[in-house]
């Protein structure tokens, strides 16, 4: 995809930038070696990779998350330089993360939870009859049943569960960026058509959100169809493509690229 020009006739810089990336768990060894990823708006991007090649650690560094540190390189956001923003202002500016949110916090519904993630988002309290109305349309097109709405947040959702409250969240917070670690969560088929079908549907409302899936599963990417697919292996992207690269993949493991 052709980066757009802006109004000024110079190019608008990316959607989002991780350059020459190295990090290390905080209290560990180095675990990425130099990632280069641009994002696109738009764009999907596929991040694939065996267990232990660094592809958690790569959504949760762009996040913000204290538990790894950034030895060197760049992340950028529309070209601002966010390495140090924490993860509270990248959720504000527009990165969302699946499983941000991950723990059960009792007494705290989806609708409650929800209406306080999208103030902080929209820097605005946004009303009650506005979550209300905005979850009961997404909650019918991703096919929730209304009183999922009223149930505290993850407290005994099942895996289908737990992802289609993840593709609530994302219809309602309307990132920039969402980033989406599918890797351990041993989903099955239907969870998966949970998600490809959200995604979808979040980005036909909003075509200019990239998205950067991060998945063991070649068959979550058929039903996505993603425009760039990357291997991460020990820590470093080994090589990029298309979707025929997650095909080629699927047939031939990672074995080509153990030394
Ligand atoms: N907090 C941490 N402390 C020490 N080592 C870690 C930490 N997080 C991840 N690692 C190690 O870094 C490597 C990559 O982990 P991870 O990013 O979870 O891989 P993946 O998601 O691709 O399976 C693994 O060898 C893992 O044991
Ligand atoms: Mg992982």
């Amino acid at each position: 995809m052709l980066e757009s020009a802006n109004t000024l006739g110079c190019m608008a810089p990316p959607l989002f930038e991780i350059e020459a990336l190295e990090v290390r768990a905080s209290d560990g060894p180095n675990i990425l070696h130099g990632v280069d990823l641009t994002i696109n708006s738009g764009e999907i991007h596929a991040v694939m990779g065996p267990n232990g090649s660094g592809k958690s650690t790569l959504a949760t560094t762009l996040m913000g998350s204290p538990e790894y540190e950034i030895v060197s390189g760049h992340l950028r956001l529309h070209g601002d330089e966010i390495a140090d923003w924490d993860a509270d202002v990248r959720a504000k500016a527009g990165m969302f993360l699946a499983f941000q949110y991950p723990q059960e916090i009792s007494g705290v519904s989806v609708r409650n939870f929800l209406r306080q993630a999208a103030s902080a988002r929209q820097a605005e309290e946004v009303s009650a009859i506005d979550i209300y109305v905005a979850m009961q349309e997404w909650m019918g097109r991703l096919d929730m049943d209304a009183s999922f709405m009223d149930r505290y947040l993850n407290e005994g959702f099942s895996g289908g569960e737990k992802k289609r409250n993840e593709i609530l969240q994302l219809a309602i917070l309307q990132p920039e960026l969402a980033i989406l670690d599918e890797t351990d969560s041993g989903l099955d088929i239907d969870a998966l058509k949970v998600v490809a079908k959200g995604v979808r549907e979040v980005q036909e409302e909003r075509p200019e959100m990239g998205v950067l899936l991060i998945t063991h599963y070649q068959r979550l990417l058929s039903e996505l169809n993603p425009d760039h697919v990357h291997i991460l292996f020990d820590g470093q992207i080994v090589e990029s493509g298309g979707p025929e690269l997650a095909e080629r993949l699927e047939h031939e493991g990672y074995e080509r690229f153990e030394s």
